[in-house]
């Protein structure tokens, strides 16, 4: 434990007497520091998402000021690292591609330079379990700054959320129920203000799950992006970050097996993004936890989805914040909880929500008025899925949930694409599209598993088929989606064997996914089977490849997965 200046992991690179120590002050002197600024105090490194490509995060530029200032308050010396930027819809192929590149990039930012302890800042969707993933193996006190949700889109004067009204305008106007006009006035109301999207997409779903492990202060993650709480919350964040540095507070002191859960609670209460369930198995991987994919179909049977949010409700992340937040969700679902849990704050999760008040009942609904009576998850296995694949029942159409249609097969999204909106294509309200080449290896996951509705069908109403891919689906999305195959097409999974017209069988209650074709004709199909090309001969992508893991192992690579020593490079 660092309980004197001397024995701060920063004092080996600024403390002590030899050539090296002479450049490290002389180069932090360059930029107009004094010695007595940073020799002996906890230096605290704010790790910042920040970029114009990064439009969530745009306000981040200013909030690491309001981090120095507290780290200043507090006794210790802040130095900003930025790192990659992953902006969530302009990152292609995806920005899962990139998450594990963030991840290392986190970690080895913080064991190259003299940190002591570290301030996280991102939200917008794979910056949140990138950071985490880094900082965890990396080990030092850190604390997680959510970026913060924007505030509600209005359009005409109703309510309108990013991504989940973005496709329902979409179909409109695919379907000729809406103008090119009106869409073109939709696209400029819908984001008003800095912040992540304003569903229970991703970004909030993974920031919520955050707090609710202890690594947000209390409260943070509700916080519109562009409330003054946001910078006082920030200036917290500094100060409580020092004082973490002197407790030798670390991520594995806080992310428990209860803590997990804890996580994984909040999650199914929210009603939030499928996405966690990658995120969850790579984050608690990188401290050496199992989490399974039924451990966390486990919670959510028996939680209920009370904020009434987006994709599966109507509310958006402004209206959450002034229902309460999530304190007060945290506090209507406290019997589901480890209370005792530990928390950045230094205090038990239940001192930190203690009385907090629900005070809307629409958007925080009472645990005996649930949004619906289905659950945020459902995990499904059979031949089609040996290794699982996962559904959100709470925002998909109750009557798919339990389906058998025949299979409309796309290779890739290319192939997709091209004959979506092909008149002549076969489908109809019954059908199964399946979607495959959109696993980890294939395509490095990206969110594709919501597949657009062909325009024929939308003519006729039909506003959501029964989808199936091994790709995600953004958590701003709604629909029948079984998503995360696994394992994937790419590598042989038996999605890769499904031809047009096979019957599919998809049933929630059982659990199952099954192709029902025979398994001569399976074994048929196998034996012909041949691996595609890969799509990258050279640099990250080729790297991406050879080393991603599954999608129910996580998506990480499998050398950041594993535990096992790494040199220390503060000995040279
Ligand atoms: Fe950044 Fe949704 S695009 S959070």
């Amino acid at each position: 434990m660092p309980n004197s200046p001397e024995s701060l992991r920063s004092f080996r690179w600024y403390g002590t007497e030899h050539l090296r120590s002479f450049a490290h002050r002389q180069r932090t002197m360059q930029i107009g520091f004094r010695r007595k600024d940073f020799v002996g105090r906890p230096v605290i490194g704010i790790v910042n998402t920040w970029s114009e490509m990064s439009t969530c995060h745009y306000h981040l530029r200013e909030r690491a000021e309001e981090v120095r200032r507290g780290v200043w308050r507090a006794g210790g010396f802040p130095i900003e690292l930025p790192a990659m930027s992953l902006g969530e819809v302009m990152v292609k192929p995806s920005t899962m591609f990139y998450r594990n590149f963030l991840a290392m990039e986190t970690e080895e930012l913080l064991r190259s330079h003299p940190v002591d302890g570290v301030v996280l800042m991102g939200g917008c969707d794979k910056t949140t379990p990138a950071l985490l993933m880094g900082a965890f193996s990396m080990g030092l006190p850190a604390i997680f700054l959510p970026a913060g949700p924007m505030l509600n889109g209005v359009w005409r004067g109703q309510r309108i959320g990013v991504g989940t009204d973005s496709k329902r305008f979409w179909d409109d106007l695919r379907g000729g129920r809406i103008t090119q006009e009106e869409w073109g006035e939709i696209e400029e109301t819908m984001t008003r203000a800095n912040g992540t999207c304003n569903t229970m997409g991703t970004a909030s779903t993974m920031t919520s799950i955050v707090e609710a492990m202890g690594l947000s202060l209390p409260g943070a993650s509700s916080i519109p992006a562009v409330d003054s709480a946001h910078p006082r919350m920030a200036t917290d964040v500094g100060e409580r970050i020092v004082e973490m540095v002197w407790q030798d507070l670390k991520p594995a002191g806080i992310v428990t097996d209860e803590a997990i859960e804890n996580g994984i609670v909040t999650w199914m209460a929210l009603g939030g993004s499928t996405n966690a369930a990658v995120h969850l198995v790579a984050m608690a991987r990188r401290l050496g936890r199992r989490l399974s994919l039924d451990d966390m179909a486990a919670v959510a049977r028996r939680v209920p989805v009370i904020a009434d949010m987006m994709p599966s409700g109507r509310f958006l992340m402004e209206d959450f914040y002034y229902a309460g937040g999530l304190r007060a969700l945290l506090w209507r679902i406290r019997d589901f909880l480890h209370l005792d849990a530990p928390t950045v704050s230094g205090r038990p999760l239940g001192d930190t929500i203690r009385n907090a008040m629900v005070h809307n009942d629409e958007v925080i609904r009472p645990l005996d008025n649930p949004v619906n009576h289905r659950p945020a998850l459902a995990v499904v296995r059979g031949n089609l899925a040996p290794d699982g694949a996962v559904v959100k029942p709470s925002a998909a159409s109750p009557h798919l949930l339990e389906h058998t249609g025949r299979a409309v097969v796309f290779d890739g999204y290319e192939d997709m694409s091209a004959r979506i909106d092909d008149e002549s294509l076969a489908v109809d309200e019954t059908s199964v599209f399946v979607l495959r080449h959109g696993g980890p290896v294939a395509a490095g996951m990206p969110e594709w598993g919501d597949m657009q509705i062909p325009k024929k069908l939308l003519r006729k109403g039909v506003r959501d088929i029964l989808r199936v891919s091994d790709a995600r689906m953004s958590g701003t999305r709604d629909g029948t989606c079984v998503l995360h195959v696994a394992p994937e097409a790419a590598v042989g999974g038996p999605l890769a064997l499904v031809r047009d017209g096979d019957p599919i069988r998809l049933s929630t209650a059982e659990g199952r996914l099954d192709l029902l074709v025979e398994e001569t004709e399976m074994a048929r199909r196998r034996a012909a089977w041949t691996a595609p090309p890969p799509s990258y001969e050279r640099g990250y992508g080729a790297m991406f490849t050879a080393h991603v893991l599954q999608a129910n192992e996580g998506a990480d690579f499998d050398y950041l997965a594993r535990p096992g020593t790494v040199k220390d490079p503060s000995i040279y």
